[in-house]
């Protein structure tokens, strides 16, 4: 499958994006490990959540699906069965480092695989805190990759610093401490985003932050909630980059997630020249939501460096492309573990964007863009991993002439009615969307041509 993609004349939408991908993972596996039944509505239906979902299956969680986006989680209290094959956790890095701290406690031996591209990812990273936990864990990939094979141990509570901020990480041992004797201290080198604290507390169990320091104690349970996920600000962020960018666009995206840990993009675009409202409405099941309203303005390069990159890690393809259609240089460091995600993205945004006539200088761990230029529509990979691929459909809104992005497939893993809406948001016409078609589950129940959505 591929996206063709020709330039738009205008932007004025307001547009409702799936449920958050971090947090669906997170209201799978809390909800299994809690004492109860609990109801997630507004799950993501992204091929990543529903990787988790049959994880548990496979270790004997019953969840009903009763339809698109609801999902009934019945917790055995952290008690799971051996699975009788290994797990698939398909391209999700979530799922793999997150159940490895839950597996590490089980009584029995798990070996969680995945695709191509999850295959080639690093997961030392989280065999080393859990076997210093007492954890039994070792990858039979060559270079410390899948197949990841748990077997479960006695865990004992450590602190633990970590080397690169990661959230996964943190997770996995947050989680493996729920399962060990003592207390559990993470140390984080920058903030990362807190998904797992919150709703560890949702579901009553305590953590503590002290600074940079989280710490939860074992044996607590997890007492069941339903939960609602809110609208992921990382699929948000393709239409932010689009908007921002666009003189005269304007954009409202209601009903997602404004955890602080993960609005980065925000200021971003505020430094850049765009005019950028959030207002938070709810926060409810410990996590802010709201909208973002999006005035494009004529944007300027900048410099995204230091402990705002953890925060935006997932945005930058999107960044990306609003630094090319902005004037001047926009310097991106610090961010080397973009070699480490679903491709090599800082490889891949810069291949992509030289294609369009887009100068950028690579580093080692970020690159430097100089936008300005016309950008031009060509042939582009999306190198199997969805958010180059969305990226890069944007940025074929502005462009002359055609692009066209080659295994698009991917986007599937996160954002399942995209291609609807760039259908939609591509044609230039005043958009207001219907959440169903935001999941991507509905085709046709789009209204358009409401220009007063805009005002
Ligand atoms: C995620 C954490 C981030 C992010 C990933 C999802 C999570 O990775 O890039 O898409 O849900 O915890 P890190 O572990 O590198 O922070």
């Amino acid at each position: 499958m591929e996206f063709r993609v020709t330039k738009s004349p205008a932007l004025t939408a307001e547009l409702i994006v799936p449920g958050d991908k971090s947090i669906s993972h997170r209201a799978i596996m809390l909800g299994a490990l809690s004492n109860g039944a609990c109801c997630i509505t507004n799950f993501l239906e992204g091929e990543d959540c529903l990787s988790t979902m049959e994880a548990f299956r496979k270790l004997g969680v019953q969840i009903e699906h009763p339809e698109p986006g609801t999902v009934i989680v019945h917790g055995t209290k952290g008690r799971f069965t051996a699975p009788t094959s290994e797990i698939d956790c398909g391209n999700s890095g979530t799922t793999v480092r997150l159940m490895s701290g839950i597996l590490a406690a089980q009584p029995f031996r798990t070996s969680l695989v995945g695709d191509a591209s999850l295959s080639k990812r690093p997961m030392r990273r989280v065999i080393e805190p859990l076997t210093q936990m007492g954890g039994r864990l070792h990858a039979d990939g060559a270079t410390g990759t899948l197949p990841l094979v748990v077997e479960g141990g006695t865990l004992t509570g450590i602190r633990y610093e970590l080397p690169h901020a990661s959230a996964q990480v943190k997770s996995a041992i947050l989680l493996a401490g729920l399962f060990a004797s003592g207390k559990t201290t993470v140390v984080e080198p920058a903030p990362t985003r807190d998904h797992t604290e919150r709703m560890l507390e949702f579901f009553q169990v305590r953590t503590l932050r002290n600074g940079n320091e989280i710490t939860i104690h074992g044996g607590q349970t997890l007492e069941s909630r339903d939960f609602r996920v809110p609208g992921d600000i990382s699929s948000a962020a393709f239409w932010l980059a689009a908007a921002a960018a666009r003189p005269g666009a304007r954009l409202l995206i209601d009903n997602v997630g404004l955890n602080p840990t993960r609005t980065a993009i925000l200021r971003v675009l505020i430094t850049m020249g765009a005019r950028v409202r959030e207002i938070v409405e709810n926060v409810t099941e410990g996590e802010p939501s709201g909208a973002i309203e999006v005035e494009g303005r004529k944007l300027h390069g900048t410099v995204i460096e230091g402990d705002i990159i953890p925060n935006l890690i997932d945005e930058i393809p999107a960044i990306a492309i609003a630094a090319a259609l902005a004037e001047g240089k926009t310097t991106i460091r610090g961010a080397a573990e973009l070699r480490v995600k679903e491709t090599d993205r800082i490889a891949a945004i810069a291949t992509n964007l030289r294609a369009m006539g887009v100068p950028v200088e690579e580093f080692d761990d970020g690159m430097e863009i100089t936008g300005g230029a016309k950008l031009r529509g060509a042939t582009m990979e999306s190198f199997g991993d969805h958010r180059i691929a969305m990226a890069f459909a944007i940025a074929g809104l502005f462009a002359d002439g055609e692009t066209i992005i080659k295994d698009v497939e991917c986007v599937a893993t996160s954002y399942p009615g995209f291609e609807e809406t760039l259908r939609l948001v591509r044609t230039g016409k005043p958009i207001r969307q219907t959440p169903a078609v935001a999941r991507g589950t509905v085709g046709s129940s789009v209204q358009r041509s409401r220009s007063e959505t805009s005002a």
